[in-house]
């Protein structure tokens, strides 16, 4: 039942592409999103649906990039790589070949990205342990995208996007905690704040939204065209904001004034600074 509401949703959200049923399990089975006996498996199923719904976005965007020449794409924190994955096994059906680099800091993940894919025989995909931000590609980047990176390493993921000039920047974050801490402060010094600070809930839910505009603000500064929207049901994910940027010009100040504004309102100092001197 599960399997086939997964590929209802996969269909779904391709209309225009073919999965036979016997080829997605066998896809899904290679990425172990699928046990042998061809059920997902249940506590990756949530995964299934939120990588299915990110990867709609990332295939929407490199389907607007010429087909004249090569294009990359740069997953930052990919972990056991499913986005990558499904991104490249979609985009072969539809006679797109792009050039893929996985980066995580964790090497048993790394190593495992690169059997599934030798098993797989996608050897346009390539993985590579480091730190997202240490991380500098020898080739042009087009694409720079983050599913649920953790905390920071978001802000590590959209810099080092801004850093390679990519055009399109797509990250859904994992958590904010590194604001969150700081929010505190603002509450001691602005009592107006108190109310929406005091409360533990109440001080998550406000970092959450803070941190996301900082970072929307920060793309903004950059000259990219920002949309913040939820790109799966709360109900595979409450870590389920994405941000959606494509590069539209160069620094504008419009969105740096906002940025500061907002930061300095708070009283906060996010991480993304430390990568992108420009924003201090
Ligand atoms: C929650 S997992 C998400 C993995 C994958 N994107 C997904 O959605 O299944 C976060 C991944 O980011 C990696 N990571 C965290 N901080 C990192 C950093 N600064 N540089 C590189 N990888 C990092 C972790 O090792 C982990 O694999």
């Amino acid at each position: 039942m599960i399997r086939n509401e997964m590929l209802t949703c996969l269909k779904e959200a391709f209309p225009n592409v073919e999965f036979a049923s016997g080829e997605i399990d066998k896809f899904f089975k290679a990425i172990s999103l699928m046990n042998p006996g061809g059920s997902l498996y249940a506590e990756r199923e949530k995964k299934a649906y939120e990588t299915i719904h990110f990867s709609i976005h990332v295939v929407k965007s490199i389907n607007r990039l010429s087909r004249k020449r090569e294009i990359a794409l740069l997953d930052c924190g990919c972990g056991r790589s499913y986005l990558s994955f499904l991104v490249n096994h979609v985009l072969k059906k539809m006679d797109r070949r792009v050039t893929y680099i996985g980066v995580d800091n964790n090497a048993q993940l790394v190593e495992r990205s690169m059997m599934v894919r030798d098993e797989l025989g996608y050897g346009e995909m390539h993985f590579i342990k480091s730190n997202i931000i240490d991380f500098n590609p020898e080739r042009n980047v087009d694409i720079v995208c983050a599913l649920h990176a953790c905390d920071t390493a978001t802000d590590e993921a959209i810099a080092k996007g801004v850093e390679l000039g990519a055009r399109y920047v797509i990250v859904a974050p994992c958590c904010q905690r590194q604001v969150i801490r700081q929010l505190g402060m603002a509450s001691k010094k602005i009592w107006q704040l108190k109310p929406l600070l005091d409360e533990k809930v109440a001080r998550e839910y406000v970092g959450v939204v803070l941190t996301e505009s900082l970072r929307k603000l920060a793309l903004e500064s950059f000259g990219y065209e920002v949309e913040m929207f939820e790109f799966t049901p709360a109900r595979y994910t409450p870590k389920n904001i994405m941000l959606r940027a494509e590069k539209k010009g160069s620094w504008n100040e419009k969105g740096y004034e906002d940025y500061k504004a907002l930061r300095n309102y708070f009283g906060v100092k996010p991480k993304i600074e430390e990568y992108l001197a420009q924003l201090t």
